[in-house]
């Protein structure tokens, strides 16, 4: 078989950095070790977030000046909501101020913002910010950030399931045409290519239901760094080491 690249990964068209090595298309980062980083100093956790939020704002302007296309990061996942009820709620009033005081400058740098994950359980003046926030920047396209917020892979994909069997019993498809193509059109991401380079922080070493159907492919580099210590330089350390990595796509290399 010549094409030995399932059609429905998407493979993102990497670029080449100034010293020569390969800059991922897509970025997309797992933000762990907020926590860690406030216990060791004696501090609340909220804290840490809030140091997250900044290392968010100093990532963002390091992708941008890289070259990355797509920076995904994980802000809040569905399994979040069983953190206790503070800490939740000091995690949404980080995303509102967030939301408020970054728009501005997002958009004057020519950044798009979108959010994926389950609004239903947002309350609703996050979900107009998000709106609002999305629709402000719709036109940019200088770089694409995208938010995993109450976001889980698997609901992703049972939802797409879901969409698609609501399809077939409406008539409007058949079942021999879900292939993955079509499958993948049902997902948040549906317009994005998948993520060339997966970030984690923090030192541990599992997806924690990100992005499972779009890291079919990715390259993964965990990173012991706390999520509120990490820079630029740590983006480009990441992106040094998928630079040397050789993708296969499951192909005899
Ligand atoms: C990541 O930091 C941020 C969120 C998950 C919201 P954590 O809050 O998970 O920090 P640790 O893992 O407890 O250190
Ligand atoms: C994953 O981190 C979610 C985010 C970074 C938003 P967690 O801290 O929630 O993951 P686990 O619990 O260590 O797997
Ligand atoms: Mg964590």
């Amino acid at each position: 078989m010549s094409q030995p690249v399932s059609t429905a990964v998407k493979v993102g068209k990497t670029s080449e950095a100034a010293d020569g090595g390969a800059i991922p298309r897509h970025v997309a980062i797992i933000m762990d070790g907020n926590g860690r980083w406030a216990k060791a100093r004696g501090l609340p956790r909220t804290v840490g977030h809030r140091e997250g939020a900044e290392a968010l704002r100093r990532v963002l302007r390091a992708s941008a000046e890289f070259g990355v296309d797509y920076l995904t990061v994980f802000g809040f996942s569905s399994e979040n909501w069983k953190r206790p009820p503070e800490e939740v709620t000091d995690l949404m009033g980080l995303l509102r101020l967030y939301l408020r005081q970054e728009i501005a400058e997002i958009d004057e740098k020519g950044v798009r913002l979108r959010v994926i994950g389950n609004r239903d359980r947002l309350s609703s003046d996050i979900i107009q910010l998000i709106e609002e926030a999305e629709r402000r920047t719709a036109g940019n396209s200088r770089l694409n950030l995208t938010v995993a917020l109450s976001y889980g892979g698997r609901a992703e994909i049972v939802s797409a399931a879901q969409q698609l069997a609501k399809a077939a019993q409406a008539g409007s498809l058949d079942p021999e045409d879900i292939d993955e193509g079509a499958f993948q059109r049902h997902l948040f991401t549906s317009d994005m290519p998948d993520p060339d380079l997966v970030i984690r922080t923090s030192g541990e070493k599992r997806i924690s239901n990100f992005l499972l159907w779009q890291s079919a492919y990715a390259e993964y580099v965990f990173m012991d760094k706390l999520w509120p210590d990490f820079s630029g330089e740590d983006l480009k350390i990441a992106i040094t080491e998928f630079g040397g990595r050789k993708r296969r796509y499951g192909a005899a290399g």
